[in-house]
């Protein structure tokens, strides 16, 4: 599958012939008294990544199907303002702490900290104004095949409960050869944790449909199963014989209803899994959706050591996002690269503390083809 996949880069010349790299800025409007901006990335091929700095959220990226024709594979809304009221995390940049904290606190050589619960009683994603809800400092940056936006924020010593000012960036890139790029960096001035990660919701297929046709691969041999608040119980078993085995290229919907955890709440996958790295901070494929009705593939590489696959079990048709598209029930799914949910609480995970005068790395690829 892999080597096929790699043989068929997009060639989306039919759309994109006289595209070029570039990105173009433009107003999106004002969040409190600062103001918003729109990135449009577009690279040779004709892919274009919008993104703003409200939350770093990506608003929109168009790929082309296997005839050609382009479509709009992420949720997400047309205005900021729709983003400020109310949304699922649509395409932003997820932080200090990706996933959850179990009770909100974790102890941290020898003190204990507490974060804003907003999830029941843990933290989710960072806490209730997560990087998420900010506005990051954003420039446009250019390197050889890529166009980029760098994004910068200084998250106060204390902000949400997390020790340390924390100075986070977060850089975008398109590049000519059909990928976008995350890198993640960050600095503390105080020992703290970081998990940092991406929550762009996709659905190849173009908004609307539900996404149990696409296919999945993940690559991971393990998972970590989770309690009635979706915290880790702490093991780790095999995913063999289970409807969380994804190590073949399955369709979502073909398990997703069988009595297992993953319908603990009876929605469907929110869960995590521990790739198969062969070094920890390696690069390495996380995994693959492939949508058969439009041939559009994303492949999905991290120096992570986990994804968690969301499959949209809370989209419940009360949003209408972009074009007047109602977001139903597992109609978008999210593939968050990062470290496991709760690892300040699990000393047998890998460790997400960093220290002054660490820096925090780590990059994940999205590479997008058609078959
Ligand atoms: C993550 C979580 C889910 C849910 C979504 C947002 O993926 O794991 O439980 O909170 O974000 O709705």
């Amino acid at each position: 599958m892999r080597l096929m996949l790699i043989g068929i880069a997009v060639s989306c010349c039919v759309i994109g012939s006289d595209a070029q790299l570039k990105c173009e800025k433009s107003p999106f409007g004002k969040v409190g008294d600062k103001n918003v901006y729109l990135y449009t990335l577009t690279n040779k091929n004709g892919i274009v990544l919008k993104v703003t700095n409200y939350g770093g959220i990506v608003t929109s990226l168009m790929l082309p199907d296997r005839k050609g024709a382009m479509g709009d594979v992420t949720l997400g809304y047309n205005d900021v303002d729709s983003y400020v009221k109310n949304t699922p995390y649509f395409g932003a940049i997820i932080g200090r702490y990706g996933n959850r904290i179990g009770k909100g606190k974790f102890t941290l050589d020898g003190k204990e900290y507490t974060l804003q619960v907003n999830n029941g009683q843990n933290t989710l994603h960072g806490g209730i104004k997560g990087f998420d809800k900010v506005v990051w400092d954003a420039k446009e940056v250019k390197s050889k095949g890529a166009a980029g936006v760098e994004f910068t924020y200084i998250s106060k010593d204390g902000e949400e409960g997390y020790p340390g000012t924390l100075q986070a960036k977060v850089v975008y890139w398109l590049t000519d050869d059909n990928t976008w790029k995350i890198e993640y960096t960050a600095t503390t001035d105080k020992p703290t944790v970081v998990n940092l990660t991406n929550h762009a919701y996709w659905n190849l297929a173009g908004a609307g449909s539900d996404i149990l046709g696409h296919e999945l691969t993940i690559y991971a041999d393990k998972y970590t199963p989770v309690d009635e608040g979706l915290i880790p119980t702490g093991v780790l078993p095999s995913v063999e014989g289970t409807p969380m085995d994804f190590r073949k290229s399955t369709a979502i919907g073909a398990r997703i209803n069988q009595d297992f955890e993953q319908l603990i709440f009876g929605k469907g996958y929110d869960h995590n899994w521990v790739l198969n790295q062969k070094k920890p901070g390696e690069m390495s494929l996380a995994a693959t959706l492939y949508d058969p009705k439009s041939g559009r593939v994303v492949e999905i590489s991290t120096q992570e050591p986990s994804i968690q696959f969301y499959s949209g079990n809370f989209l419940d048709g009360t949003i209408t996002g972009k074009n007047g598209t109602v977001y139903k029930h597992r109609t978008g799914l999210c593939l968050e690269t990062q470290h496991f949910p709760d690892s300040p609480n699990k000393a047998n995970f890998p460790s997400t503390v960093l220290k002054p005068g660490e820096t925090y790395k780590t990059v994940t690829v999205h590479k997008f083809s058609v078959k």
